[in-house]
C-alpha cells in the first residue's frame, strides 16, 4: 500500500475550541501547522456546549471566588495552581475571544450577560442564548482558517508516532478514500475531546469515542483520574440529549411524582444549583426509590414555565426545540423529562499547566502535548463545575499553542519511515479481513448497558467487578469480529470498529481506577465506601495499560494551595 508522507512543525489531531484556538496561536506565529479531524471542525463536539463560559467580570464576583468554587466543587482533587491559572486568566480570554469576533448576549446596559450555574457563588457564566459553544466555536474556526491552518476534515487519526520517549507525528488516513498518510512533525498535541459514548445514556455526540486517549495508553503512556466521569443532572428522558444547565441558571426547578421539589433535602441551600453530582444522585435517587415521572418512571420534571414565554425565547430557544422534537414537549407551556446523562470526562492524558504530555509522575514526553477535554491537568479534579469545560478548552488550547511556539524550534524532526505505520497498518487489515462472527453494535451495546448500569453514578464494589469481567470478555470477542463493508469509500463500519477498540480500552481504565478508590468523590460515588477519604485517596490516579489490557495504577500527589480541605455541603 502506498503512504503519503506530509511534514509540519505542529500536528493538532481534533478541531474544537482547544485545538482550533492552538492552532491559530502556531499559525500566527508563522510555524506550519496541520489541524487533522474526523469530523469537519464545526461538528466538534465543542459546539454542542450550551450553558455558558465562566469568568469572574462582575463587582460582586472575583478571581478568588471563582478558584474557590472550582476547588469545592472538584471535591478538592484539583491541583490548584492550576484552577489558579485558569481562573486568573478566564476575563481575559473572554475579551480575546469576543474581539475576535464572538457575540455574547448582553445586559441592557451593554455588558456580557451572565447567568448563575450550579456550585457557584455569583452569576458567573458568560452566553450566548443556549448556544455559547457553537458561538465560540465558529469564531474560533473562522479566525484559524483566516491565518491559514490547514486543516485535513474527515481524516482519522489512526496511531502516534512514539519512540524512545518522543513522539514525531501520527498515522492517519483519509476517511474518503482510505489514503494512508504519515503526518511527520516536531510536536503534536491531541486536543480529542471526550469519551461518555461508553454509557448508554449520554449526552455525547457520535465521535466521542476516546480515541486519543486509548492511543496513548497502548503506547504505554498513563491515564490520569479515569474513573471520574461526570453525569450531567438534566438530559432529556430516553435519549440523554443535553438540556443545559442553564435551564435551571434561569430559575428551572426539579419535582417528582409527589410533586415535591426534592432538592430541599439533599442540598438545602444551593438546591437546584447545587453542584452536578450532587444534584445528579438526588435526581436517580428519587427515581430509585420510586418517585420517578413519566412512562417508565425513570425521570423527574423540569419546569422552566413560570419564567415565561418571552425569556424561554430568548435565552433557552434551542432548549425548547430540542424538548419539542425529541419528547414532543413545550417547555413553554409545560414542565419536561430529565434525567441524569454520562456527560463530561475529569480524567484524561495527565499534563502540566504548560500542555506538556506526562511520561510518569515525574517525566514528560519530548514533542507531545494536550489541551481540552481529553487532558487532565486537573483543573476539575473529581468533579467540574458547569461553564469551566468551555473556558478550559480555550484557554488551555491558546495557552498550549503558546507553549509549543516557544517548544518547536528547539525540537529535532526525528525523520519518520513507512514502518512507523506498521501498527496501524496492521490494525486496518485485521478488521477489513477476519473472519469471525462477532459485530461492532451488539458489542458495543453490551458495553454501554454494562457501564451504565455498573459503572455510573453509583457504584460499588461488586458491581465494578462485574464490568471489569464485561470489558475484558469483550476485548476477547473483539478478536473474533467481523465487518461486512470491504470497501476504501467512506467505510464507516471499519472506523467505527477502529472506535469501538478504544472504548473498551478506556473503559478498562474507568472500571479499574474506580474499583481502587476506595471513597466517594465528586462524581465518583461508592455505596460501600460512602465518605470521602483524604487520608488514603486525595491523591490522582496514574493508570498504566500492557499489551493484554490489563492495568497497573499509580498514584501521584495533588497540588494542594490556599483552599483548605472541607467538608463539601451545598
Ligand atoms: O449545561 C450546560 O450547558 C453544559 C455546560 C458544560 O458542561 O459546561
Amino acid at each position: 500500500m502506498s503512504i503519503s508522507i506530509y511534514t509540519y512543525d505542529a500536528i493538532i489531531v481534533g478541531s474544537g475550541l482547544a485545538g482550533c484556538a492552538a492552532a491559530r496561536e502556531l499559525q500566527n506565529a508563522g510555524k506550519k501547522v496541520a489541524v487533522i479531524t474526523k469530523l469537519h471542525p464545526l461538528r466538534s463536539h465543542s459546539g454542542a456546549a450550551q450553558g455558558g463560559v465562566n469568568a469572574a467580570f462582575s463587582d460582586e464576583d472575583s478571581v478568588e471566588l471563582h478558584e474557590y468554587d472550582t476547588v469545592k466543587g472538584s471535591d478538592y482533587l484539583a491541583d490548584q495552581d492550576a484552577v489558579e491559572f485558569l481562573c486568573k486568566n478566564a476575563p481575559e480570554t473572554i475579551r480575546w475571544i469576543e474581539k475576535m469576533g464572538a457575540a455574547f448576549s448582553r445586559t441592557p446596559d451593554g455588558k456580557i450577560a451572565q447567568r448563575p450555574f450550579g456550585g457557584q457563588s455569583s452569576p458567573r457564566a458568560c452566553y450566548a442564548k443556549d448556544r455559547t459553544g457553537l458561538t465560540l466555536l465558529q469564531t474560533i474556526y473562522e479566525q484559524a482558517y483566516r491565518v491559514g491552518v490547514k486543516f485535513w476534515d474527515e481524516w482519522y487519526v489512526a496511531d502516534l508516532i512514539y519512540k524512545d520517549g518522543k513522539v514525531s507525528g501520527v498515522i492517519a488516513f483519509n476517511i474518503r478514500d482510505m489514503e494512508m498518510a504519515i503526518f511527520n512533525s516536531k510536536s503534536v498535541m491531541f486536543a480529542t475531546g471526550g469519551y461518555a459514548r461508553s454509557f448508554k445514556i449520554n449526552s455525547n455526540a457520535h465521535a466521542n469515542t476516546g480515541d486519543g486517549l486509548s492511543i496513548v495508553a497502548r503506547h504505554g503512556l498513563p491515564l490520569e483520574d479515569m474513573e471520574f466521569v461526570q453525569f450531567h443532572p438534566s438530559g432529556l428522558s430516553g435519549n440523554g440529549v443535553l438540556i443545559s444547565e442553564a435551564a435551571r441558571g434561569e430559575g428551572g426547578k426539579l419535582f417528582n411524582s409527589e410533586g415535591e421539589r426534592f432538592m430541599e433535602r439533599y442540598a438545602p441551600n444551593a438546591l437546584e444549583l447545587a453542584s452536578r453530582d450532587v444534584v445528579s444522585r438526588a435526581i436517580l435517587n428519587e427515581i430509585r426509590e420510586g418517585r420517578g415521572v413519566g412512562p417508565r418512571k425513570d425521570a423527574v420534571f423540569i419546569d422552566v414555565t413560570h419564567l415565561g414565554k418571552d425569556l424561554i425565547m430568548e435565552r433557552l430557544p434551542e432548549l425548547r426545540e430540542l424538548a419539542i422534537t425529541f419528547l414532543g414537549l413545550d417547555m413553554i407551556k409545560e414542565p419536561i423529562l430529565i434525567s441524569a446523562t454520562a456527560h463530561y470526562s475529569m480524567g484524561g492524558i495527565p499534563v502540566n499547566i504548560a500542555g506538556n504530555v506526562r511520561k510518569n509522575n515525574t517525566e514528560f514526553v519530548e514533542g507531545f502535548y494536550a489541551a481540552g477535554e481529553c487532558s487532565c491537568v486537573s483543573v476539575h479534579g473529581a468533579n467540574r463545575l458547569g461553564a469551566n469545560s468551555v473556558l478550559e478548552a480555550l484557554l488551555f488550547g491558546r495557552y498550549v499553542g503558546k507553549t509549543m511556539v516557544k517548544e518547536v524550534d528547539n525540537i529535532e524532526l526525528r525523520v519518520a519511515t513507512k514502518e512507523d505505520a506498521n501498527t496501524a497498518l496492521a490494525e486496518i487489515d485485521f478488521m477489513l479481513n477476519n473472519n469471525g462472527n462477532e459485530t461492532v453494535p451488539v458489542l458495543r451495546e453490551e458495553l454501554q448497558q454494562c457501564m451504565t448500569a455498573n459503572a455510573g453514578a453509583f457504584r460499588t464494589n461488586d458491581t465494578l467487578e462485574i464490568a471489569v469481567a464485561k470489558v475484558k470478555e469483550l476485548r476477547k470477542r473483539f478478536r473474533n469480529i467481523r465487518i461486512k463493508d470491504k470497501s476504501n469509500i467512506f467505510n464507516t463500519e471499519l472506523q467505527e470498529a477502529i472506535e469501538f477498540g478504544h472504548m473498551i480500552d478506556y473503559s478498562r481504565f474507568i472500571v479499574e481506577s474506580a474499583i481502587a478508590r476506595k471513597e466517594s468523590r465528586g462524581a465518583h460515588f461508592r455505596e460501600d465506601f460512602d465518605t470521602r477519604d483524604d487520608e488514603n485517596f486525595l491523591k490522582h490516579t496514574m493508570g498504566y495499560m500492557n499489551d493484554n489490557g490489563d492495568i497497573s495504577l499509580d498514584y501521584m500527589d495533588v497540588t494542594l494551595g490556599k483552599h483548605e480541605l472541607k467538608a463539601r455541603t451545598y
